[in-house]
């Protein structure tokens, strides 16, 4: 896909950071856009913000986490605009802290929304892309989903399956029209350190102490403006890229990660990003 003029893009968790850059960044080219996110609120004011120069956003509130939810955002999109021709699977979580202080309720909770979010995603508009024999399905997973560091293995866990159904899902479409890419950034400054506040009411507050603040605060400080994210994306779409590596400071990790699993070496200790 080369011109996004007249495209439907569907995005979810596009209320805030990379989602909001993503629509941004296609509104600019000409894109009309379902914005979706659990957050209501946010998602209300993000969707009159980014409509106030007469673009075409429509705001469906959107818990990736619910199959149900995540089909009638397809159809919502579909009555809207007619069809829907690229889809982001952009929602995530990101609760901090060791394994074996992680709650089980937490290892649910950021593996529904990473992964099965995904998952429903791509059921709800997998089918129809390639009945149309055009699209482009996005998946946010994270450089965590490539490489490994301490006090994030639920997150981990949840990014390198995002990572394995994508590379899986592009060679089951290729042929179709429909290209799969997967998104791998590093540290983009955005809310992802503050996700507790989408944890579900069940499990109580978080026990992790003030790695999530420290986390928060690193976060903004050394991310990237989600806003350069977008830019790799729009780029990897028209050049239908599968794997989209936007940090260069995660390729030398990546390349050490691989070379120490084939030289039967064990991982390199690359300590925490609450110590950064
Ligand atoms: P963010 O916190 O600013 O945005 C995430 C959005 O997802 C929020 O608007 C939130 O309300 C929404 N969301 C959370 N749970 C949801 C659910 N159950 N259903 C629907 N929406 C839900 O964070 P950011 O960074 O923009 O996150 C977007 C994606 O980027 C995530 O998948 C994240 O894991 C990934 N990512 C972020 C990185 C970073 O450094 N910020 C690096 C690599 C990947």
């Amino acid at each position: 896909m080369q011109d996004f003029r007249g495209k439907v893009a569907v995005i979810t968790g596009g209320a805030s950071g990379i989602g909001r850059a993503i629509a941004e960044a296609l509104i600019a080219e000409g894109a009309r856009i379902v914005l979706a996110d659990i957050e209501e609120a946010a998602l209300a004011t993000t969707a009159a913000e980014l409509s106030k120069a007469g673009a075409e956003v429509h705001p469906v509130p959107t818990d990736v986490t619910k199959a149900d939810q995540v089909m009638a955002l397809a159809e919502a999109a579909e009555a809207r605009f007619g069809a829907t021709h690229l889809v982001f699977n952009n929602a995530g979580v990101a609760p901090i802290g060791p394994i074996l202080e992680t709650r089980i309720e937490d290892f649910r909770w950021v593996l529904e929304v990473n992964v099965l979010g995904v998952a429903h995603g791509i059921a709800a508009f997998g089918p129809r892309l390639v009945a149309q024999g055009e699209g482009h399905i996005v998946n946010t997973a994270s450089s965590a989903g490539l490489v490994t560091v301490p006090g994030f293995g639920a997150y981990i866990a949840s990014k390198h399956a995002v990572v394995g159904l994508s590379e899986t899902l592009y060679q089951e479409l290729v042929g179709t029209g429909v290209g799969v890419s997967v998104l791998c950034p590093g540290l983009v400054a955005t809310r992802i350190f503050e996700s507790e506040r989408n944890r579900p009411g069940d499990g109580g507050p978080s026990d992790y102490g003030d790695a999530g603040e420290a986390a928060q605060a690193a976060l903004f400080e050394m991310g990237v403006p989600p806003e350069d994210i977008a830019a790799h994306v729009l780029r990897a779409i028209r050049e239908n890229r599968m794997h989209i590596l936007p940090s260069p400071e995660v390729r030398p990790v990546l390349e050490e990660r691989f070379r120490r699993i084939l030289a039967g070496e064990n991982p390199q200790d690359l300590g925490r990003i609450a110590d950064a």
